[in-house]
């Protein structure tokens, strides 16, 4: 039987993953180019394969209609919405995910767009390398409010490392918080008009769907603090950006820090970009060699357990 993986990282942090898959008798067609596969060589290398374990490559109808050997798909990572699950289940196609693989890395870059917006870090280093001794001047984490919007894996991580900077934590989620557990994390249970009033941060984190598309938008944006800082690492669209450059402009907000974009790569003319106040990553909160190595562990056990040992 044959498994595709498609993941670099796959390939750079799980050889012994693969190993393992190849001793179970399966035939491997794993990703050693470096590079991310174009379309066509998504389809060509997915041909005749029961598993697959993917990166962020489109997993649409013509997809499934076209690789009819498919039995399982795995999401190298959590967010699925670049796979059309519902096709997928109405053809018996399993779809799974490496869920809390990278909750604690994402966390992390998300701590860590809140240390570089309150030291200044990005201008800071930039004037510096230009041989400029300009001192800026920031501000402290201790005792301000960070807003988390989607109280899940990487939102409870996040909960965790502001605790340990003394940081004010309100949390949201359109499930209900068990506030034993919040207690634990430090967390007060909270609702998106106070988050929105009252957050130095905002920190979303939860996924893209229907319901979380465009959720924040300038209606919300125009509820926040004139010195909020809006961070998004969850996927871009679920805040609006023809909004947030409004916001951002006119100074509704202070601040925001994107490590996602509605399209990816961006168009690199989005007028966001233009903006001082604008601030991005490449869609890299997740790329850490502990989350690789998680994703490979969790997509071999889900593979094995899907289609058996050969
Ligand atoms: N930047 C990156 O590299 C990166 C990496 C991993 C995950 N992500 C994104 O982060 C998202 C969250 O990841 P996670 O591991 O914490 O997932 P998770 O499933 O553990 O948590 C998501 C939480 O959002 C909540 N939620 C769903 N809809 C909501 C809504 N409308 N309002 C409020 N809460 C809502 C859920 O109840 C859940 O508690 C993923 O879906 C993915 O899109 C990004």
């Amino acid at each position: 039987m044959k498994i595709t993986i498609t993941p670099r990282g796959f390939f750079k942090n799980g050889k012994e993953y693969i190993k393992i898959l190849q001793d179970k008798g399966y035939e491997v067609d794993y990703n050693d180019s470096g590079k991310s596969y174009t379309r066509e060589q998504f389809f060509e290398h997915c041909q005749g394969a029961a598993g697959v374990v993917c990166a962020s490559e489109k997993v649409d109808k013509e997809f499934f209609d076209t690789h009819p050997e498919l039995k399982t798909i795995i999401k190298f990572g959590v967010g699925i919405d670049n796979i059309d699950v519902s096709y997928a289940n109405s053809k018996n196609i399993f779809v799974g995910r490496c869920a809390g693989s990278n909750s604690r890395s994402v966390a992390e870059h998300a701590a860590a767009l809140m240390f570089a917006a309150s030291k200044n870090l990005y201008d800071g280093i930039y004037e510096t390398k230009n041989s400029n001794w300009k001192k800026f001047s920031g501000f402290e984490l201790l005792g301000k409010t960070v807003g988390i919007i989607g109280f899940g894996a990487i939102g409870k991580h996040l909960a965790n490392i502001c605790n340990g900077l003394g940081m004010k934590i309100l949390c949201y989620d359109a499930f209900p918080i068990d506030q034993i557990l919040a207690e634990e994390y430090g967390a007060v249970i909270s609702d998106l008009e106070t988050i929105y009033s009252e957050s130095d941060f905002i920190s979303v984190h939860v996924p893209l769907n229907e319901e979380t598309k465009g959720m924040i938008s300038l209606q919300e944006m125009k509820k926040m603090k004139d010195s909020c800082i809006l961070i998004n690492t969850a996927r871009g669209g679920i805040i609006n950006e023809d909004d947030l450059y409004t916001a951002l402009s006119e100074k509704y907000i202070k601040a925001a820090y994107f490590d996602v974009f509605s399209s990816e790569p961006p168009d690199w003319e989005n007028k966001l970009f233009k903006l001082d106040n604008f601030y991005l990553t490449p869609h890299m909160a997740a790329s850490t060699t502990e989350a690789d190595v998680n994703c490979c562990r969790m997509a071999t056990e889900i593979l094995l357990d899907r289609l058996g040992d050969e």
